[in-house]
């Protein structure tokens, strides 16, 4: 194990609610740190750096009388066409947000600017290349985006991907990719993760901004409705079947390298807006609860897998 100090004892179950472009919002970030989960949303899902430091003042707000709370925390994508970057950092060091988590690019000077106030950085990756470049960037820790997650979905197994990070680097490791269920929790605890981090089934609660259509297509979709494809946004990312097919666009073409998609995308937030992203975790999700009914549903389950395992 190898959690980091700020965060021991600070969760009561091992879990991070992923940041998610255009569903994760105050209300859902606010009601996840409540129920011992950290709660974490992009800070491009404000539209203004003032937006985002709203936000902050806001969830900070809602925390302020919460003493057991779980850390919330926010993403930043590190990479030339985030004209944002620079103010967000600032903004996020003003107010010294506990947990950073970085995408695309992985900085030491961010790295030492958030560590300045005590905060910590975890670095999404998909490749053994990329953990080396975190590492050597002193983050402390790892989300290893594995096979089958939401959203720009790594292609590496899980269980061969824990095992070789942990092979050669001695860190946090937070797991990412089609994790719904507290024995799925548990599962990714077993292979060697320190925290689960979960999007998908996140999607699909009460507090989440996703619009209710969104939520009702990724509870009617099993894991085979989830389309892998570079065609959207230029990295490959999972999406809805059902959300491709509804904007026009052919299955085939989005899988298929040699079909052209026979219309120009549109940029790349108005594409995330209309065009649903959703893991292979949606063929686990059937409802859609508030964010402390699934805590306590996710912790029940943990702790009922963990107690029907015996030893050979
Ligand atoms: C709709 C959606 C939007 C996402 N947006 C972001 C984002 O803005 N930044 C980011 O770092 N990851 C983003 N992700 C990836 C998640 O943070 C996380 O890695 C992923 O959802 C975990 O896999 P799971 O969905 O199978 O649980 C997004 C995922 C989804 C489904």
């Amino acid at each position: 194990m190898s959690l980091p100090s700020q965060l021991q004892g600070r969760l009561s179950l091992p879990v991070i609610a992923a940041p998610m472009f255009l569903v994760s919002g105050p209300e859902l970030v606010t009601q996840c740190c409540i129920n011992g989960v950290a709660g974490t949303f992009p800070a491009l899902n404000q539209r203004t750096t003032d937006g985002y430091r709203e936000w902050l003042h806001e969830i900070k707000a809602s925390l302020a009388e919460q003493p057991d709370a779980a850390p919330y925390g926010i993403n930043l994508i590190v990479h030339k066409t985030n004209p944002r970057l620079e103010a967000d950092l600032q903004v996020t060091v003003e107010e010294q947000v506990p947990i950073v988590i970085t995408s695309l690019g992985a900085v030491p000077e961010l790295v030492d600017a958030v560590h300045s106030y005590g905060g910590l950085v975890f670095h999404d990756v998909t490749t053994m290349r990329h953990a080396e470049k975190a590492m050597m960037a002193n983050v402390d820790g790892l989300i290893l985006v594995s096979a089958g997650a939401g959203g720009h979905a790594g292609r590496l197994h899980p269980f061969s991907f824990i095992h070789q990070i942990k092979q050669q680097f001695n860190t946090c490791v937070i797991q990412s990719g089609a994790i719904s269920t507290g024995a799925q929790v548990l599962a990714a605890i077993t292979a060697g993760a320190d925290i689960a981090y979960l999007g998908t089934r996140f999607i699909a609660t009460r507090e989440s901004m996703a619009q209710a259509e969104y939520k009702d297509m990724l509870i009617q979709a099993s894991a085979e409705d989830i389309v892998y494809t570079p065609k959207i946004s230029g990295i490959p990312a999972n999406f809805l079947a059902a959300s491709l097919e509804q904007n026009g666009i052919d299955l085939d073409a989005a899988v298929n390298p040699d079909i052209d998609l026979g219309k120009e995308l549109i940029d790349e937030a108005k594409a995330w807006k209309t065009i649903w992203s959703a893991g292979h975790g949606s063929g686990n999700i059937h409802d859609s609860p508030s964010v402390a009914d699934l805590c306590s549903r996710l912790r029940d389950e943990y702790n009922a897998t963990l107690s029907s395992l015996k030893p050979l």
